[in-house]
């Protein structure tokens, strides 16, 4: 049976008026450069859209996951929308294109990339979330919430095919290696890694019982490639849902109350994530607060399923109210943190702020500095 990839990846290219937002000119780029990719047939099915200034590229084919068409595509679409971008003097245009000379695949170039190679089952509804001005460590929360917690999971209790749990591959960003942890026989050390947003990524999770893959995140980290701080890196994930896997509702429900993430303004803050549907995916307050979008949707015979003109078919997942409260405690959180300026815990800890500006701004004490 052929295998369908859903892959997605993102990059800022610029933004109107500061770093909030993807204006139509760029979705533009990218819904053309698309198309043309869809009819001329290296890619099934696509949906461009932005979370805050990251324009978003979803595409399903079957071309397989690291397939050097699929993000050599992403790479001349972005190339091309930057350049729109400059030419519009919009803000930070290109700004995540961090190398020049591409060779096959987006990794470790500045875009962002989350891709999982799947054999449809009966059905396949699927989430794809998009988050802006945060890490990729922002997923770490609700992924385990979803995959190892029984209080948010009730399938981890009642389903049989999801008994056996789940397990958890972590990128150690640092030390670039990676380990795969099981639950529930492994939660404790896991929690210990994952804990640890700002270093530890989960990068993939699959049913225990029978490695079905479940969830896919992107793992890029802009400032480990460029050195220093270049914006944050803006995360995306793809999350499969239903029959012996987590329950999209069970997918959704730890986004119900909002948490706290590391990014916001100048990726040096601690920040409340906020559930937003597509028509409030921009970053305003304080460049922020960080943001999340959540996509639903079917595969079917590696395309999105999509209407009778052959526009795919999506849930704007978090649009609905039941995220308000969220919504609600996420301004009331970003008030909260924002009386509180420069000073730790609303301001990353000195470690992080290592990547900023900020070490550079305090060299010129250092002479002044007695022995005490
Ligand atoms: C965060 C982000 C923004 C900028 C901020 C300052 O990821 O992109 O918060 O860091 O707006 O931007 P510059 O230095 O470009 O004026
Ligand atoms: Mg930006
Ligand atoms: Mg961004």
């Amino acid at each position: 049976m052929s295998k369908t990839t859903i892959t997605i990846i993102k990059c800022d290219v610029g933004s109107l008026a500061g770093h909030h937002t993807v204006p139509k000119p760029l979705l533009d780029i990218g819904n053309k450069r698309l198309n043309e990719a869809q009819e001329g047939g290296l890619i099934n099915s696509h949906y461009v859209f932005h979370a805050g200034d990251d324009l978003e590229l979803l595409m399903v084919h079957t071309g397989g996951e690291n397939n050097p068409d699929i993000h050599k595509l992403a790479w001349n679409t972005f190339q091309e929308a930057a350049k729109k971008a400059s030419s519009l003097k919009l803000y930070g245009a290109g700004q995540d294109l961090l190398k020049q000379a591409f060779s096959g695949n987006v990794r470790g170039m500045g875009p962002g990339v989350a891709e999982m190679e799947i054999e449809e089952r009966g059905s396949d509804p699927i989430v794809v979330f998009a988050a802006d001005k945060t890490e990729p460590g922002a997923f770490n929360y609700p992924l385990f919430r979803v995959f190892a917690d029984p209080f948010n999971t009730a399938g981890l209790i009642i389903d049989p095919s999801m008994v056996g749990g789940f397990k958890f591959e972590v990128l150690d960003s640092i030390k670039n290696e990676k380990i795969v942890l099981k639950c529930p026989e492994e939660m404790y050390e896991l929690i210990a890694l994952i804990g640890t947003p700002s270093r530890n990524t989960v990068s993939r999770v699959w049913r225990a019982n029978d490695d079905l893959i479940c969830a896919s995140t992107s793992t890029t980290r802009l400032a480990l490639i460029a050195g220093k701080y270049v914006g944050k890196d803006d995360p995306v994930s793809i999350v499969r849902t239903q029959r012996g896997l987590p329950a999209l509702g069970e997918v959704l429900v730890p986004f119900m109350h909002s948490y706290f993430v590391e990014g916001w303004m100048r990726g040096s803050h601690w920040g409340p994530l906020m559930p937003v549907g597509l028509k409030d995916s921009r970053c305003t307050v304080f460049d922020g607060p960080p943001r999340i979008v959540a996509l639903g949707l079917q595969v079917v015979h590696g395309k999105i399923a999509s209407d009778d003109e052959g526009a795919p078919l999506i849930s704007d997942l978090f649009e609905d109210c039941a995220f308000d409260m969220a919504r609600r405690e996420a301004v009331e959180y970003a008030a909260t943190l924002r009386r509180m300026g420069e000073f730790e815990p609303a301001r990353l800890s000195s470690e992080i702020m290592e990547y900023t500006a900020l070490p550079k701004l305090l060299e010129k004490l250092k002479g002044r500095f007695k022995p005490a």
